[in-house]
């Protein structure tokens, strides 16, 4: 049984509020947030405040997903805005940092996570993964919405799902990008249990038909 996050990048920011209620009435119990700092991914969204603004219009697990670099500058900002899950870059940072920025998560009450980009290997998590709640494969080069599912990360997910299994049982295992009801198996079957969708959540016409379809 896997769990939907839809990406509320691709929510209709004039309408932001509704978006996130009629996310929340289709029946999803996650939301993804990507936070792009125009620098570790050469795009901007937004930052803790939106964090903050939503937090009390959702009951939904706040999953915020950060694309910037050195995040323990702002790791504080996150967690006290409302973060359930605050997942940061293997790549934005030096070892030592990634590891302090985990324990910073840790020491705020917050669940840590780690993601890798397409280029970065499986083994890349092993040494942060005894403190993760949360691992998250990149399917495509983080920084935008709508991009094509890289069906090649598989061997990847599935290396992940094994060290999970070995090294820290219940540790979620999740995938981001291209994700749509057809992809979706694909991920299932490779060891995913959450999956984030942007686009394909908010194109659906029916989207309580789409949560039941990814959920299943
Ligand atoms: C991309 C973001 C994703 C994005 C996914 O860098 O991390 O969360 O919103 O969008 P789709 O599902 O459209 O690929
Ligand atoms: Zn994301």
């Amino acid at each position: 049984m896997a769990l939907i996050s839809p990406s509320m990048l691709s929510a209709d920011y004039v309408n932001l509020q509704r978006d996130i209620e009629m996310t929340e009435a289709a029946g999803a119990k996650w939301l993804h947030i990507d936070i792009m700092d125009g620098h570790f991914v050469p795009n901007i969204s937004f930052g803790y405040s939106m964090v903050k603004a939503l937090r009390p219009i959702t009951d939904m697990v706040l999953d915020v997903h950060l694309m910037i670099d050195t995040p323990i500058r702002y790791v504080d900002e996150f967690c006290k805005a409302g973060a359930d899950y605050l997942t940061i870059h293997v790549e934005s940072d030096t070892p030592e940092n990634i590891d302090a920025t985990l324990d910073r998560i840790i020491a705020n009450g917050v669940k840590p996570g780690i993601v890798v980009k397409p280029k970065t290997p499986a083994e890349a998590v092993l040494p942060y993964l005894h403190k993760c709640e949360l691992v998250l494969v990149m399917t495509v080069e983080p920084g935008f919405g709508g991009q094509k599912f890289m069906a090649d990360m598989m061997p990847k997910l599935k290396a992940l799902k094994e060290m999970i299994d070995t090294h820290k049982p219940g540790c979620h295992l999740e995938v981001d990008g291209g994700v749509d009801m057809v992809t979706a198996e694909i991920c299932k079957e490779n060891g995913a249990d959450v999956l984030v969708a942007g686009s394909a959540f908010y194109k659906a016409e029916d989207k309580v038909a789409f949560v039941k379809s990814l959920e299943s």
